[in-house]
């Protein structure tokens, strides 16, 4: 899976295969190129992610069959369940297909009913890592993300930013893992990672019900990151995807091409920036499916001027 021993800034994403006539059917985490429509696997966790889901073997059939598809990037956490998640994609995908690239985050933790708590430490971001590891049975990932707490609830960070950074640099030197990600963050932030360590991507908020990040999203712009929106449907946990489906713009374009509300969506993320990196998540194989066709929509100037018009809501657990 991981092949690269050079942890250096990746290289910026100038020149991507094109095969999408608006834009580009592939993007690049780091030096590594990945399809632009991955998988989020927060969903394959039972309610609240929190413990396990109802229906494992269609969680296992949901992976299989996106890298069937040719998913290539999964997005997961070890603090998914806790640990619910990795096994299951263990379970339904080791030995690992070689252009597989998983992604995971570290900075949080689970109490014992469910509650996320910030569990940045230093000596705790290492062990964090090594669960993954283990779990995934891998010896390196291929992106750690350093999930803050600054965007959802300021001030409650376990340690400063440059240790946080320093900790995965150090990981990244010991070869367990290839690029560092920083996921709940300000730009701020984002400029300290870019200059202090380099970073692979951005995993923030954001979607057509949550258009907060322009500021980061402009910077992942400049330099070339990956940037990953999380909840791009809007979050389950405050019906996002209910929310699309009831919004009029929406549904007038979406009628417009007849396809879905959520393919509209998601489209409208893919034409934002050409290395967004989508993960919808989903523990359905028909909604993955449908996910996977956000390529075939293709949104004009008409199209994106109505989706401007969305009233943007709350977002978010
Ligand atoms: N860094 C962070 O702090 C952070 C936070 C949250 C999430 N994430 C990552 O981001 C990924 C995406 O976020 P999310 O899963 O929370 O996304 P989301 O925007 O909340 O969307 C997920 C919801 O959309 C539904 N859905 C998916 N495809 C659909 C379709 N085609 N039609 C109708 N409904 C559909 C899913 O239900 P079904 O299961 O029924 O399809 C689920 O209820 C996560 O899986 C996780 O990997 C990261």
């Amino acid at each position: 899976m991981t092949s690269s021993p050079d942890p250096a800034t990746p290289a910026p994403t100038s020149t991507p295969a094109s095969t999408h006539p608006t834009g580009y059917a592939t993007g690049r985490l780091g030096d590594k190129t990945v399809h632009r429509v991955g998988l989020g696997a927060m969903q394959l966790a039972g309610p609240g992610v929190f413990g396990p889901h109802a229906d494992p073997e269609r969680c296992r059939t949901v992976l299989r069959r996106a890298v069937e598809l040719g998913v290539d990037h999964v997005d997961t956490s070890q603090f998914y369940g806790p640990d619910v998640v990795n096994e299951l994609i263990r379970e339904a995908l080791h030995p690992y297909p070689e252009q597989l690239r998983l992604v995971t985050k570290v900075g949080a933790t689970r109490d014992d009913r469910g509650g996320w708590l910030p569990a940045g430490r230093p000596e705790q971001l290492r062990a964090q890592v090594e669960d993954n590891l283990r779990t995934l049975d891998v010896e390196r990932m291929d992106l750690v993300n350093l999930r803050r707490y600054e965007r959802d609830a300021p001030g409650t960070d376990a340690a400063p930013l440059e240790e946080q950074l320093g900790a995965l640099a150090d990981l990244r030197t010991e070869g367990k893992l290839d690029l560092i990600g920083v996921s709940s963050v300000h730009a701020e932030t984002v400029r300290t990672a870019l200059e202090s360590v380099g970073i692979g991507e951005v995993q923030n908020p954001y979607s057509l019900l949550d258009r907060a990040d322009e500021e980061v999203l402009d910077l992942c712009r400049a330099h070339g990151v990956a940037y990953v929106p999380y909840f791009p449907l809007g979050s389950a946990f405050t019906g996002g995807p209910a929310a699309l489906a009831a919004d009029e713009h929406v549904a007038s374009v979406a009628a417009r091409h007849g396809v879905s509300a959520t393919r509209v969506a998601l489209a409208w993320l893919l034409a934002r920036y050409e290395n967004l990196l989508l993960i919808p998540g989903t523990s359905s194989p028909e909604h993955l499916e449908e996910n996977l066709a956000v390529l075939d929509v293709v949104l004009d100037a008409d199209d994106l001027a109505e989706l401007d018009l969305v009233e943007p809501r709350p977002v978010g657990h």
